[in-house]
């Protein structure tokens, strides 16, 4: 992946009257998450999973509110928030295409995929389209080495991919104006 330089010491978090983590969503993790686990800080990937399902990122303001409703500091909501990539905290596109660039999928031509891409679409890694359906990552390996080059739209896993499955599956993505939630 690539990494971008942010100028985290001197950022504002933006913050809104409403808060992101409501009441209804609190009171049904405390009854379906938290139980789960040992400790409430166990809960801590399932809940931002499905805060980053809720509004395609999350917030600064949301790891906030998060980390109190869980009793750690926020740093800790922070730290899983920026190591895995599951998460951001800019919003994401509809569908989100990572193509995996690790050794199998780079020797079976996942830079021809990622070319590709990122000409149909206009954006780069990293980036999501003006009109919020598309994002795109280069991922780290997904897995799937045997059945390489693979890419994940959304939560599905597309293997042995060449450059006319890739398309037909940007263009039902986009026929279907959900992200292509379906794939
Ligand atoms: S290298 Fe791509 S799935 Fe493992």
């Amino acid at each position: 992946m690539s990494w971008k330089i942010v100028d985290s010491g001197n950022a504002k978090i933006e913050r809104r009257d409403e808060p992101w983590c409501t009441e209804a969503m609190k009171a049904r993790w405390t009854a379906e998450i938290i139980p789960r686990y040992e400790t409430r800080h166990g809960a801590l990937m399932p809940i931002l999973h499905e805060v980053q399902h809720e509004y395609r990122h999350v917030p600064y303001q949301a790891m906030i509110e998060l980390a109190t409703f869980l009793q750690i500091p926020p740093a800790e909501v922070l730290d899983t928030v920026s190591f895995y990539e599951e998460y951001t905290v800019e919003p994401v596109g509809k569908c989100v295409i990572g193509i995996c660039q690790s050794i199998a999928c780079e020797v079976c031509g996942h830079q021809a995929l990622l070319d590709h891409v990122r000409d149909e679409l206009g954006i780069d890694p990293h980036e999501t389209t003006e009109d919020g359906l598309f994002s795109l990552l280069a991922m780290e390996c997904l897995g799937s080495c045997d059945t390489a080059p693979v890419a994940l739209f959304n939560e599905t896993l597309h293997e042995n991919l060449d450059i006319p499955t890739i398309d037909r599956l940007i263009a039902e993505a986009r026929q279907v104006g959900d992200g292509g939630s379906e794939h």
